[in-house]
Formats: C-alpha cells, structure tokens, sequence
C-alpha cells in the first residue's frame, strides 16, 4: 500500500472509532494536515450530524466548512471530546513530534481541552526515538535569533522556515541533528526559552491512542 493509501485507511478507522459515541452536543477537534483532511473528507456524508468542531488551522476550518460543518472558536465551546489529528512522529510511549505543517500552537492547545486524543498516522511514523523529523518551534519573530541561538546550546541546528508566518502571526525554526530520549525534559527546556511561543514536542499531554496505518491492517496502539 502507498503512504495514501495507509492515510486513507486511518482516517476512516478513525471515523469508525468516533462514530458510535458522536451524541447530539459532542464537540470534536479536528487537526491538520494531510492525513487530517483525509478524516475532515469521512465527515462530510455525515455532516448533519456534526454539531460543533474546532479546528487547529484556518485551512481546516475553510475545509470543515466546504462540507458545509460548523466550526466553532474554542472559547465559545465547554468541552472537546475528541481530538483527531496527524503527527510526524509518535514513539511507544505516544509523545509526538507534530507541526510539519506549521499549526503546532493551535494543536497543542486543541490538545490540551480534548478529553481523548486519536492520533492518526501511517507506520512510517512510528520511532523508537523522536527527533529524526525536525523539531518545529513557533517563535515570536523579534526573537528568532535569540531562541536560535540557545537551541544550539540545547545540541540542535536550527533553521529558519523561510516564507512561512502561522496562523498566529509567528515563524518557524525547525530543529535538525536533535535526537529526542527524554521528550519530557526537552518539551519543558524549549518552552522554557523566552521568545518561544511553544514547541512540536507533545509529550507533557501525548496521544491518548494510535491509530496506525500499516501493511497488515490499521493497528490500535496505546501508550507503552
Ligand atoms: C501539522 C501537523 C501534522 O499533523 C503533521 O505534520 C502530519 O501531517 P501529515 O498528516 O500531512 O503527514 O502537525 O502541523
């Protein structure tokens, strides 16, 4: 199977992990990214039946509307029950790297509401160490080469993203050369940074479960 494929099949194995417990007032957040909007499309023929989301980018919630799917500020909602987004990492213990696709902030915070949160991924995503994708730190712009400079104290080569402002109005540096064993300590040191907005590491809140693309079917994982 092609890594379309493998997106494919997981975005509907997450369709059919949420679809049983979608209730009247469930509110679900939905993430970013290709595998995201892989499940935003498995929503569409049963929009009727989605009262509320809250989405992680602008590009999701422009996508959740094409289906006609209100979206919803995250202020104006009590609760998420589910948050169903990509990763560009997972290890065992279900701590990402996340924010390939810049929306690392707003994913975080989705993160931190949700009562569940489904990651979806093919199985080249699966690590026994974070760090081989590069780190993404969102970074207030007056700060970049302040909090460049100490992600090379920490051991990292950060790089600007050129050409990319997220939606939060913010930058990009992505950490290369940065092997990952202790998620939790590196998430709180980066965060620790003044000018760090926050960082691609979620480890503090990981992934509740793994839904994961394989060869042999899409497989269930729980953190180790
Ligand atoms: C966006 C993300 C995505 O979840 C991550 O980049 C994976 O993307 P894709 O599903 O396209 O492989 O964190 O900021």
């Amino acid at each position: 199977m092609t890594q379309d494929e493998l997106k494919q099949a997981v975005a509907k194995a997450a369709f059919a992990y949420i679809e049983p417990r979608l209730e009247k007032d469930t509110v679900l957040g939905i993430g970013t990214g290709s595998t995201a909007n892989l499940f935003i499309d498995c929503l569409a023929p049963v929009s009727g039946r989605i009262s509320a989301t809250v989405a992680s980018s602008e590009s999701s919630a422009d996508r959740l509307r094409s289906h006609g799917i209100p979206v919803y500020d995250l202020n104006t909602v009590d609760q998420v029950d589910f948050y169903i987004d990509g990763a560009d990492e997972s290890n065992h213990a279900l701590q990402l790297i996340k924010g390939g696709g810049a929306a690392l902030t707003r994913e975080k915070i989705v993160t931190a509401v949700a009562g569940e949160f489904i990651c979806i991924a093919d199985e080249s995503k699966l690590v026994h160490t974070l760090g081989d994708f590069p780190l993404p730190v969102e970074v207030i712009p007056m700060a970049r080469s302040h909090v460049a400079r100490e992600l090379v104290k920490l051991g990292g080569s950060p790089v600007y993203r050129e050409g990319v402002v997220t939606d939060n109005g913010n930058v990009i540096l992505d950490v290369f050369n940065f092997p990952i064993p202790q998620p939790l300590a590196t998430e709180a040191a980066i965060n620790g940074i003044t000018g760090v907005v926050t960082n691609g590491l979620f480890a503090l809140k990981p992934a509740d479960v793994l839904l994961l693309g394989t060869a042999d079917g899409v497989k269930t994982l729980f953190a180790q």
